[in-house]
Order: structure tokens, then sequence, then C-alpha cells
């Protein structure tokens, strides 16, 4: 057709997956691609259960599909008739190698250039919408400059600020967007092509453009940032334990200052998904090879309070119940690392789910969108808990289809994600179905303490004020 720009995505996920559909949904006269290697993912976009839960996904794709928006494995097709290609695809922390356990693998975006050059025969603008390390887009723009064909590429940075769950409003309604590109007269024309596509509905002034390492490096510091303040309020419930102040009253306390803010004081059991950790890690990383030590142990500390928190409500749940889980039977309410999201990724809860495990618990989990494949992979995935490390683990893990089904006749509760389903239950039916003393750990402060203490339950949440017997 007579489209005003075509654009194809490289990588069908999380953040390829509900941005593309959102470009295409905002820009009707542009022709939106999205295109994978792997087959069942598309497959799985171009039927009605699409491969990912979103609030508002749906909608948006059924709106857009097969109008202006398209999901395809024909890879090299898409991929030369684009003006405009972004490289969303996976960019996980390196299992094994030089920089194993923190480096980010960038092998994919490199595998995407190669690809690029490969199959191009116009020139085209490479957007890099991965967390990448500092400087990748010069690798990327080195890779493609290889190509035989006299081709130009401009390879852009606009890295994606979307947290899942909310992908769809974050999308329409970004708080800023950003756009990296080289400072040339070429660089700052892709720029302001990129910026046109955006300009379809985000406001001219919060489309932020900056040099190409600014933007790159930006997405890994506002990801240290945001976890840094989890981890901050985290370190301090522990404090409150300790002395009977109260978290949530700090958090407010502390938040009213317009300098520190309101957002992201929630103490938790930890923060988990798939971003936090690895792009922390990847700029501790960073810093180790520029020599900067102190930079990397300072960023390093997030990760480690984090750790420290996710082990300390497992410690505590074991000594609150008498120094023994074994054979115990401990309802898990929830396994996503957030609400209103069935991913998994580094949730806190398979953390605590282990530890527990280790201490031959029989755990009923119920998450009203996480299934018992996804869990067991995230077991293995996560904390490389498998039959052999755990015994018996197919049987001490039990998913169940309903939180009452989950409670019934169990010691303790532990929920681990702030599903708002979780604070509507009848909870005083769940405690006439437990074995007493019923317990209830809640790692996301989201249940009424004092209606818990008046049904019988001998409940905790994290960092309020001590019971008198504890
Ligand atoms: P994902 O794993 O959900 O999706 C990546 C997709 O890329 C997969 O479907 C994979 O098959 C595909 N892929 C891999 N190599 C490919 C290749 N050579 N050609 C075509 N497709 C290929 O990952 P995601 O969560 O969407 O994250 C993508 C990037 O965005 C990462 O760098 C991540 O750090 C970043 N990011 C993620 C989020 C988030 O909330 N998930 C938010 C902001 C940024
Ligand atoms: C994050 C960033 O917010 C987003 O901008 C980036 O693009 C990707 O990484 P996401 O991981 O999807 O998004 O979710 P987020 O809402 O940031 O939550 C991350 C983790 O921190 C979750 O486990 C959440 O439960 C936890 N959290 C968050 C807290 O424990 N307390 C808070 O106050 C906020």
């Amino acid at each position: 057709g007579d489209w005003e720009l075509r654009i194809v995505c490289m990588g069908a996920g999380y953040v390829g997956g509900p941005t593309m559909a959102v470009i295409a949904k905002k820009c009707p006269r542009i022709r939106v691609a999205v295109v994978d290697i792997s087959t069942s993912q598309i497959d799985a976009w171009n039927s009605k259960d699409l491969p990912i839960y979103e609030p508002g996904l749906q909608e948006v794709v059924e709106e857009t599909r097969g109008k202006n928006l398209f999901f395809s494995v024909d890879i090299d097709a898409e991929v030369a008739a684009a003006d405009l290609i972004f490289v969303s695809v996976n960019t996980p922390t390196k299992l094994t190698g030089i920089g194993a356990g923190r480096a980010a693998n960038v092998k994919n975006c490199e595998l995407c250039a190669r690809k690029i050059a490969e199959v191009s025969t116009s020139s085209k603008i490479v957007v890099e919408k991965s967390t990448v390390p500092v400087r990748t887009a010069d690798a990327v723009r080195r890779v493609l400059a290889t190509n035989d064909k006299g081709i130009k590429f401009q390879v852009l940075s606009n890295p994606e600020f979307l947290a899942e769950g909310t992908a769809i409003d974050d999308l329409m309604d970004p708080g800023r967007v950003l756009i990296g590109g080289e400072q040339t007269p070429d660089g700052l024309a892709a720029i302001e092509k990129l910026v046109k596509v955006y300009a379809h509905w985000v406001p001219r002034e919060r489309i932020l453009t900056t040099n190409l390492w600014s933007s790159e490096l930006s997405k890994l510091v506002a990801n240290a940032f945001l976890a840094q303040r989890v981890s901050s309020i985290n370190s301090i419930s522990a404090l409150c334990e300790a002395t009977d102040a109260d978290v949530s009253e700090v958090a407010r306390a502390i938040g009213s200052d317009h300098r520190i803010g309101s957002k992201f004081l929630q103490a938790s059991v930890g923060f988990g998904g798939s971003c936090f950790q690895k792009d922390i890690l990847n700029l501790v990383y960073l810093c180790e090879s520029f020599g900067l030590e102190e930079v990397a142990e300072y960023w390093n500390q997030v990760i480690k309070m984090n750790d420290y928190q996710k082990s300390r409500f497992s410690s505590l749940i074991v000594s609150r119940m008498f120094n023994t889980v074994t054979g115990k039977r401990i309802a898990i309410f929830g396994f996503a690392f957030k609400k209103d999201t069935g991913d998994t990724r580094e949730t806190a809860s398979v953390f605590v789910c282990r530890n527990l495990l280790e201490e031959r618990a029989r755990l009923h989990v119920f998450d009203p969108k996480v299934t018992r494949e996804q869990m067991m992979l995230e077991f293995e995935y996560s904390t490389g808990t498998t039959e052999k490390t755990v015994p018996g683990l197919n049987e001490l893990v039990i998913t169940a289809e309903c939180p009452y089904e989950a409670a019934k006749g169990a010691h303790a509760i532990a929920i681990l994600t702030e599903w708002d389903e979780f604070k509507n239950y009848d909870y005083q039916r769940i405690y006439d179905s437990m074995a007493k003393p019923a317990f209830i750990f809640d790692g996301r402060n989201i249940l009424d303490q004092a209606k818990l203490g008046q049904i019988g339950f001998e409940h905790y949440a994290i960092g309020k004020p001590r019971r008198k017997e504890w």
C-alpha cells in the first residue's frame, strides 16, 4: 500500500509486541511488522491466545492486526522492505565466559545487525530498543558497515521504559521517550525521523534527544535508581521490625518531601523481573571494566540488599513456625514477579519457595496467571532447582486452582505477589480451613493486619511492629 513509513521490529517479546502494537494503533498510515526467529512465538501473536498477558494488549492487537500490524517469521523479506528497524531482542546476563553472572550478552543484537547487513538493499535506520551496555551502538554500526553494497545505516538508541503489567498505559502516555543518535547531519536527520513517529501521539517536549552514549547509559541508570529505592526502603523495613517503627508510616513521611517523592517506596519481599537485576549487573560490570571499582561496589549493594530481603523473609517464616517447616503445608499466594502479569522471570517468589523447599516444606501455590509448567521452568532456570537438587520436587510443589484449595489444611500462607484479588478473599473462611495455629506472612503489605489478628491468625508483615510474643 501507500504507507507513510515501513517499520519492522526484530524480537516479538514483552517489549517488541506491545510497543509495535501501540505504534500501529497510533499511526494508521505506518506499516508495522514484528518478526522473530521463534515460530511458536509468532504463531501465538497471530492467534487469540497472545503469548503475553498485559491489560489492554488484546484489544490493541485485535484492532490493528492484519490492517497495519503484522507478525511474521519472514525476517529477510520484512527487514529488506523496511525503512526503520527496531532491534528488541533479549539481552540476558551471561551465564558463562568473560563477565559470567554480570555482563549482558549482546549476541542477539549482533546477530540482528549481521542479518540486516546481509539482506538490506537500501539505506535504513537501525534502532536499538533492547537494553544494552554503553557503546553497543558502536559495535552495531561497525557490523552494519561491513556490507559490501555501499548501503548507509544510521544507528539510534531508543530504550524502552515500559513496566510490565502497565505496558499499554505506559506506551500510550509515556513520561518521556528517549532517542539518542550520532551528532552529525545524517545522525540528526535519523533522530528526527524517529521523533516524527512518536510525535503522532507523544507531546514533543516529552521526546528527549541526546547523543548515543547518554541514551544507552540512561536506561541502565534509570533502572538502577528505581531498584535502589526499593532496596533502600527494604533495608529500612528490617530496621523498622527491630524498633517497632512502621515502614509504611516512614515511607509516607519521607515520601511527602517532594525532593524524595512518594513512588517506588513500597517495602516488599524483594524486587524481581527481567530487568532490575540484569541491568544493575550490566552497570556494575561496565564500571568494573573501566576500573571504577568503588562505583561498581556501590551499585552492587542494591542487589545484595535485595538478596538479603528475600532470604530474610524465608528465614523468618521458618523461625516463626517454631524453627521447622519440614513436612508442613504452606500456601503460596502469588508467583509472578508483580501483579497483573504472568511473567515469573527473577521473581522473589521462586527464591522464597526454593528456600522453603530446601527445608522440605510442601508448597501449594496459587497464582491467577502463572501456569504450572512456567513455574517449574522458573524453578530450574532461576534457582537451579530440579528433582536432582530437591528430590520429590514434583510432589512438594502442588499448583492449586483457587486460593481456598491452596490454603485448606495449610499451616501458613505466604503472600508473595501483590495481586489485588488477594485483598478481597474471605480470610475467615480461609482461617477456618487451616491447621492451627494458622500463620500468615504478608510479603507485600497488602492485607489488613488488625483484621487478620481479630480472626485469630498469627500474622506478620514486612517492616511492621512485631507481635509481642515474637
Ligand atoms: P523477550 O525475551 O520477551 O523477547 C525477545 C524476543 O527476541 C524473543 O521472542 C526471541 O525469540 C527474539 N529473538 C532473539 N534473537 C533474535 C533474532 N536474532 N532475530 C529475531 N528475533 C530474535 O525479551 P523482552 O522482555 O521483550 O526484552 C527485550 C529487550 O528489551 C531486552 O534487552 C530487555 O532488557 C529490554 N527491556 C525489557 C523490558 C521488560 O519489561 N520486559 C522493559 C524495558 C526494556
Ligand atoms: C522496570 C522499570 O520500572 C521499567 O521502567 C523498565 O522499563 C523495566 O523494568 P518492571 O520490572 O516491569 O519495570 O516492573 P516494576 O514496576 O519496576 O517492578 C519491579 C519489581 O520491583 C517488582 O518485583 C515489584 O514488585 C518491585 N517493587 C516495585 C517493589 O518491591 N516496591 C516498589 O515500590 C516498586
